[in-house]
Formats: C-alpha cells, structure tokens, sequence
C-alpha cells in the first residue's frame, strides 16, 4: 500500500477537510498507562464506551501475567456495563472509580475491600471533577453516533460527565464511533454544561422539555487522538418482572397521589415526576400509568426505562427529560425508529442538569427512589446492606429526594424471604435522613411523615409499612427505648441486623435482654 493509501486507510473523513485518525480499540487503549485516570461519556450502560474499556482489560491482564502494576482511576455519570466495570474490576484493574455503579463483579470486589470506591451524588460528580476534589482527568473516551469536521460530535444514550471530561482530558480524548446507535437521534441532546461559582447562572428550565443548550458537543479537535470505529449493542440490564409485591407497592403510591391532587395538595394536571431504577420502580411507573384517573404525565428524571417508553407511546407520558436511555435495546432501537414522534417530547441532559436541586425544586418534582431499608424515624438506606456491604450506590436519588416537592420511599417490607425487615429500628447506613423523606410506601402501605414528630412518625410507618410479622417486634423495640425526641435504646438499635447476620432471620431477635 502506497504511503497515501496508507494514511487514506486510517482516517475517518468527514464531511469537510478535518479528518480524525482512525485507531483500533487496542491501540487506544495502548494509550491509557498504569496511574492514569479516564472519563467516560454515559449514564448508566446507556451511552457508555465498550470497546476500548474491554481492551483495557487485557492489558492489565497481560502486565499482571508480566508482574508489572497496572491500575487506573474511573470516572463515569452513573453505572457502566460489563465491558467496563466487570472486566476491568475482574482484572484487579481498577484502583479507583467514582460514582454509582450497579455491576455484579464490581460488587463483589468492592466488598472485598479491594477496590477504592467513592459514591457520591450523580448530580454533583461533574462539578466535583471541574473542582479538582477527583484528581486529575487525563483521558475522555466517549461513545458517540457521528462526528462533524470541525469537533462537533454528537453522544448516544446519555448526557452523563461528557463534556466535563472532554474539556478537562490532559492527554486526549478517544472517540467509539458506534454504529449501533443510530445518528438519526442527533437532535435528542441538550448539551449544557454550566460555569462554576462565582460566574454561575441560573439554570433556565422552566419547563421539562426545555433546551438549553446545544444538540452536539463540541470539542476541541486538536485533542482527538482517534477514533475507534464499532457496533456494539448497549449493555442495560432489563429487570425481574413485575410481582404481586411491586404491582402493590405501585397500587399504593398510584392510590396516595391521586389522594393528594383530590384534597389540592397536587394541582390537577399534576406535577413532574422523577422516578429511580430498578424493578420496583419500572412497576410503580406501570401502575401511576394504567390508572384511569391520572393526566398525562410529565418526566424530569435522570434514567428512563422501559416503562416511560411504552407509556410514551401509549402517550400517557406526554414528555420525558432524562440523563439516559436506559432501555432494552428493543426499546432503544424502537426510538431512533420513531424519532419524529420523540424528538419533541423527549430531551437527554448532563447529569449535573437532570439532577440540579434549582431545577428540580422549581419545577416542584414528586420524586420516587426505591429504599433497601427505612426506619422508624425515616431515615432511608439506599446503598448498604446491613451497614457493610455496597449494593449499587446512591445515584440520583439524594439529588431528587433531598429537593423534590413530595420525596417519596417505596420498598418491599420484607427482603429474602422474610428473613430481613426493611423496616428497622435505626438504618444500618443512612443515605437521606428524615429531613428529607416525606412518604414510605410498601406493599403493605402507606405511612405519610410530613408534619409529624419522630415519634409520630415511628407509629405512622409501624402501623402502615411495617409487615405483619414484624409489627410487634417493632413496638417491643419502642418499649425498650429511651424516650426522647427520638426513642431509641442505644444498645438495642442494630438488633435486627446483628440478629440477621448471626443467625440468618431478623424475626430471631430478643429485646427482652436490652430491657
Ligand atoms: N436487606 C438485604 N437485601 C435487600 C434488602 C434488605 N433490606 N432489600 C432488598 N435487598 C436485596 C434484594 O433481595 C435483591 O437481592 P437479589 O439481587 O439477590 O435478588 C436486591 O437487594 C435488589 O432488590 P430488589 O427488590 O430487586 O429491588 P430493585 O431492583 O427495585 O432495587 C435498589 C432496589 C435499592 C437496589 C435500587 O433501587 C438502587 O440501587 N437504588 C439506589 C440508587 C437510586 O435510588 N437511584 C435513583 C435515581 S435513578
């Protein structure tokens, strides 16, 4: 091959005279040396690099074989998929990462201490990373659906850090051109990324489909160092089915919502809704949807899944603002499909945007995240099972829960068959403190805090939340406790889990010795 063929072959020409030098996923991820820390573009699987990351992964392994050190930092929007935090947590690769994740193998490594894992709010990690709180950003590696000659490129299915990483990448930014995603989406993005204090501006979403911004990012050309072109498929997880469990828990919060707009508490077309991940949420999204009394809905979240798509289509969900697509890719590729019918009714935002505590408090959101567990004084634990082990992170839901009109906590009173009570004395780990929840909800009902005392509160969601086998081990707790403006019986607060964690049911445990 002549030498102009040569250099032909590994540009990606576009439209004017601006080419990016074509390189494969290996030699990009040749780049990234032990120590460096990398961005990437995405929110959640949705939208996040796949092929360089999966190559990063056998370079560690081949430098561990060597006997050399070989680690790297990770900051990311929110989760990725197996391709990143499962190889590359598997390869003992990742030194660091920031922030929510929801891989399996990540998991296991985190909770055997092995990794450094820092769960900070999603809609703070942006900003967090402009103010140098991280460390520095020396590589962005974006996932994009096309790129225009003079830097502009356009992301796929997630706002995310994206052009926070890009502007702040030292050594460069890689591209993962990836077929998968159609460029028929360009228009979806509302690229926005705000100016740090004291020059910050309010932010000007009045409205959930309101833009901003700018459709594409733009990046500075001079810092491309390739472009890695591919099809690879997202890699979001679809959740368990819907069960009698979480069909109730959405009964229940589809019932106490339509309450709340008959005694004006709601105004009648209602206010926008945010809504967490996981299966719990998908049902409670079905439900609000399938009941007849409920207008159109509006969405200002940070992930949608599959369920807003389908109520989208059913155009019960009139307009949706996320961070991330994170569907199936049945649902993701039914989108780019029907990009006419979305472009005006659906927005993708940076995560420091979907998340913006102005935002969300302006537009009054009743926000909805699912609890591993709460307490009688409402207290939510989202991340931690019995106080030591990670599970996913916060995500999102301190932005939401903390600033939104209505904060709403749902899960299922009992986990793992029974053994466990979500419904404890005091949380094992505390997440969103009472301050900031307003109602729990689970299968069983409903307990609304607002207005009332700790005490009152812990009645509320005894009687309400708490499963029937629990109850009364619940008020035993109470009896024990050192009235106060909390009861509490300092010795006796981690009961449940102690007892749970020794002897594998929390219905085993004694109150009678801490009396
Ligand atoms: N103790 C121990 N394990 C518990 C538990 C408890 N109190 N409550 C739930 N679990 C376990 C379940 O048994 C299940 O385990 P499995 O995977 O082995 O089956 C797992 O936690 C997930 O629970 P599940 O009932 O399937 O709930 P989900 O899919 O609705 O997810 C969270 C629940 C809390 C894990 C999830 O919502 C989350 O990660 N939240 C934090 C992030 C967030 O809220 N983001 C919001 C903005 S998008």
């Amino acid at each position: 091959m002549s030498n102009f063929a040569q250099i032909l072959e590994n540009c990606v020409i576009l439209k004017g005279f601006m080419a990016f030098t074509r390189i494969t996923a290996a030699e990009a991820a040749a780049l990234i040396k032990n120590g460096d820390n990398i961005g990437l573009s995405g929110f959640t699987p949705a939208g996040t690099p796949k092929a360089v990351t999966a190559e990063i992964a056998k370079i560690a392994h081949a430098e561990h074989e060597a006997g050399h050190p070989y680690q790297i930092g990770i900051f990311t929007g929110a989760s990725t998929g197996q391709s990143c935090d499962g190889v590359l947590s598997d390869e003992q690769a990742i030194r660091y990462r920031a922030p929510y994740t929801t891989n399996s193998t990540f998991r296991k490594h985190v909770n055997a201490g092995e990794i450094a894992y820092n769960d900070i709010h999603l809609g703070m990690m942006a900003q967090d990373l402009r103010y140098g709180f991280l460390g520095q950003v020396d590589w962005a590696i974006l996932e994009v659906c096309a790129i225009e000659e003079d830097g502009k490129v356009y992301l796929t299915a997630a706002g995310g850090i994206s052009p926070t990483v890009a502007r702040l990448a030292q050594k460069g930014i890689i591209l993962e051109l990836n077929a998968f995603h159609s460029p028929k989406s360009k228009g979806l993005h509302d690229v926005y990324e705000p100016l740090d204090p004291p020059c910050r501006k309010p932010i000007p979403i009045e409205k959930v489909t309101d833009r901003i911004g700018t459709p594409y990012l733009q990046l500075d050309p001079k810092k491309v160092v390739g472009v890695v072109e591919c099809n690879i498929p997202d890699e979001a997880r679809s959740f368990k089915d819907a069960d009698p469990i979480t069909d109730k828990i959405g009964e229940n919060v589809a019932n106490f919502l339509m309450g709340e707009k008959k005694r004006g508490i709601i105004p009648p077309n209602f206010l926008p809704f945010q809504s967490g991940v996981g299966t719990t949420a998908n049902a409670i999204l079905f439900a609000l949807g399938s009941n007849p009394e409920m207008p159109q809905m509006e969405v200002y979240t940070e992930v949608l899944q599959n369920a807003i798509v389908d109520l989208m289509f059913q155009e019960k969900v009139k307009c949706a603002s996320t961070c991330s697509l994170t569907v199936t890719n049945d649902k993701l590729l039914s989108i780019y499909d029907n990009i006419d019918f979305f472009k005006d009714k659906l927005v993708l935002r940076q995560s420091e945007i979907s998340n913006n505590a102005e935002v969300i408090r302006r537009l009054g959101l009743i926000a909805i995240n699912t609890a591993i567990e709460v307490d009688l004084y409402g207290h939510a634990n989202s991340t931690q099972i019995c106080g030591t082990k990670m599970m996913n992170g916060i995500g999102g839901s301190g932005d939401f829960e903390r600033n939104a009109f209505l904060s709403i906590f749902t899960c299922s009173s009992v986990a793992k068959g029974g053994a466990i009570s979500a419904i404890v004395p005091f949380c094992s780990h505390v997440d969103h403190t009472e301050h900031d929840v307003n109602i729990i909800v689970t299968e069983q009902g409903v307990a609304d805090l607002r207005g009332k005392s700790p005490i009152e509160r812990a009645h509320a969601i005894i009687e309400n939340c708490a499963h029937p086998d629990y109850k009364q081990l619940l008020w035993d707790y109470l009896k024990i406790s050192q009235k106060g403006q909390s009861w509490h019986n300092l010795a006796a607060t981690h009961a449940f889990h102690d007892t749970f964690i020794k002897e594998g049911d929390m219905h085993k445990v004694d109150f009678s010795k801490f009396a």
